[in-house]
């Protein structure tokens, strides 16, 4: 079903359905079908929503997912700045649902955390891949609006837990989708670097410990923000490093 809301964007074509496997793979599909950028599947819940490293994502009713098709020029390392865009933009739409007060940050790559506890989370598909160009992109997100997971692996929150009240799912994607524009609008424009400053203004845990698990080894350092190609940089005894996958842990001091 197609909705049209005078809050999303007037670009943007809205398709929902109360239940899917995930909304990325539904995306992919409108992606791969010829859909135009700014396409946008949402559900109502997922049976397979899926995280980052292959990790499940709890998605019962009431919460928000949804995955945004574009068609970014340029080769994937550039297109991969678009995972810190829209961590940017989702944390903005969420710090101005919030109550004054609490501190939205994010957490590389593209957490969003509501004091310190995951709030909303991130997944870049991208199609298509090639040296100069991508066929297609999608960005995936979910807002824990209504409930979130008792058992994560990082402790969670929701919106309504931190006090946004009876907001409803529809209200947090308009949002979130306004904000994706004006970023993306920015990023199309004048580069990654209006993005990565708003992202290192609310990076979670700069100039602390980290520890940084590749899938190999563990880096210990201290993290020192976000490299111009999206790298997380941390200050190791070795002098500095960038990784540019993994998770990274801010252990608690001694
Ligand atoms: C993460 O933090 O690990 C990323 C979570 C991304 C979840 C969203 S929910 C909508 C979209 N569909 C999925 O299957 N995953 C993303």
């Amino acid at each position: 079903m197609t909705e049209a809301d005078p809050g999303f964007p007037e670009a943007c074509r809205v398709v929902f359905a109360a239940e899917v496997g995930s909304t990325n793979d539904e995306a992919r599909r409108l992606l791969l079908a010829g859909t135009p950028a700014w396409t946008l599947f949402w559900a109502g819940s997922q049976s397979g929503g899926r995280g980052r490293d292959g990790r499940s994502w709890s998605s019962p009713p009431g919460n928000l997912y949804a995955s945004l098709v574009l068609r970014p020029p340029g080769p994937p390392a550039r297109v991969a700045q678009l995972a810190f865009v829209a961590a940017v933009a989702v944390g903005e739409a969420l710090r101005g649902i919030l109550p004054a007060g609490r501190r939205v940050s994010l957490k590389w790559p593209n957490d969003v955390l509501a004091d310190g506890r995951k709030l909303a989370g991130i997944l870049l598909e991208s199609e298509g891949a090639r040296a100069d160009g991508i066929d297609g992109l999608v960005v995936g997100f979910g807002v824990n609006v209504a409930s979130f997971p008792g058992e994560a692996r990082l402790p969670a929150t929701s919106l309504r837990a931190e006090g946004a009240g009876d907001i409803h799912p529809r209200e947090v994607l308009a949002a979130c989708l306004r904000a994706l524009r004006r970023r993306y609008e920015g990023w199309a424009v004048d580069g990654f670097a209006p993005a990565r400053a708003a992202w290192m203004e609310a990076a979670h845990g700069l100039g602390a410990p980290a520890i940084a698990r590749l899938p190999d080894r563990e880096v210990r350092g201290i993290f020192a923000g976000l490299a111009e190609g999206g790298e997380m940089l941390l200050e190791t005894p070795d002098g500095p490093r960038r990784v540019s996958a993994g998770d990274v842990f801010f252990p608690p001091p001694a």
